[in-house]
């Protein structure tokens, strides 16, 4: 089969994602490539993707080893019937558990060949200097294997005349998917707390790029002191593009969770590729 085009779909607040999936596209080396960013919600418009010799990726951030549910939506209106696709999660070096195969099933409900799936490492969203975790991945390794990856796939694809000649593969993970527990928690406590990023006015210069970088648009840009607490991903985009370093979770339940996380997630993970 040829490849002439790949479609990459992404979802990246804090830009590991996107990383992961452009050298992943290198790697494939198509004839031309659309980068579509769905990272924030008026970017989610064009739904069709197919095209003869297409090839879609599907690269999502794991959100409390799922798929983040803010993309869903977008994601079960994809059209894109019988195009092959790759499936990638970029998760903190915690786990990936289930999101993978979600994204998996999202991508065969939608009628799309899955070709081959990565799991693979990132720094996490809530990695900081002093608590570091998974700090500056993905790293030289990382990005030879998800290039790696990709000549792969071209090869997989090359080597077969029709879709109906690819070789199955497995995607870890079960359904039911695992519950997100953590963030079941965080909905609940949020008629008490707003559980979001805050602004050090100390600090702040009032540059407007965490309110320009945020996905769901959370931070009002007339007064970034104001995060709708029912639209904040806790995505920490705000807090990562954040200059001065004024954004900061100050719950301090949310610090003492980081800090737990950082202890249980010191062994380095590696790629995890299915084929
Ligand atoms: C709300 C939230 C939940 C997360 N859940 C997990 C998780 O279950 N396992 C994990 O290893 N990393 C988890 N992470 C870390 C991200 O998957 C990881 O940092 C990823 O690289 C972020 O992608 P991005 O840079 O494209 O935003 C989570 C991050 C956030 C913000």
């Amino acid at each position: 089969m040829k490849i002439k085009a790949v479609r990459c779909v992404y979802f990246s607040p804090t830009g590991t994602t996107k990383t992961i999936a452009e050298n992943i596209t290198q790697g494939i080396s198509p004839e031309s490539v659309e980068m579509i960013d769905i990272t924030k919600r008026q970017q989610r418009n064009s739904q069709i993707l197919s095209g003869k010799d297409d090839v879609v990726i599907l690269a999502a951030p794991v959100y409390y080893g799922r798929v983040p549910e803010e993309i869903i939506p977008y994601l079960t209106s994809l059209n894109a019937e019988r195009t092959p696709v790759v499936l990638v999660a970029v998760y903190g070096n915690r786990a990936f558990e289930d999101s993978l195969k979600e994204l998996h099933d999202i991508a065969v409900d939608a009628k799309m060949i899955p070709v081959a799936g990565g799991a693979f490492v990132a720094e996490h969203s809530y990695s900081s200097k002093t608590c570091p975790i998974a700090l500056n991945r993905p790293d030289e390794s990382d990005i030879r294997k998800a290039q790696e990856f990709g000549v792969a796939i071209r090869k997989k694809l090359q080597n077969v005349k029709s879709l109906e000649d690819l070789t199955a593969f497995t995607i870890p993970g079960q359904f039911p998917y695992i519950e997100p527990v953590n963030l079941n928690m965080i909905k609940k406590a949020r008629s008490v707390v707003a559980l979001t990023p805050e602004t050090d006015i100390s600090k702040c210069t009032q540059c407007g790029q965490c309110a320009d970088v945020c996905p769901t648009g959370a931070i009002s840009s007339d007064d970034v002191t104001q995060t709708d607490r029912w639209q904040c991903l806790i995505c920490f985009a705000c807090v990562k593009i954040c200059p001065e370093d004024a954004r900061q979770m100050n719950e301090p339940n949310f610090q003492s969770a980081i800090q737990a996380l950082q202890q249980n997630c010191q062994d380095r993970k590696e790629p995890e590729i299915f084929l």
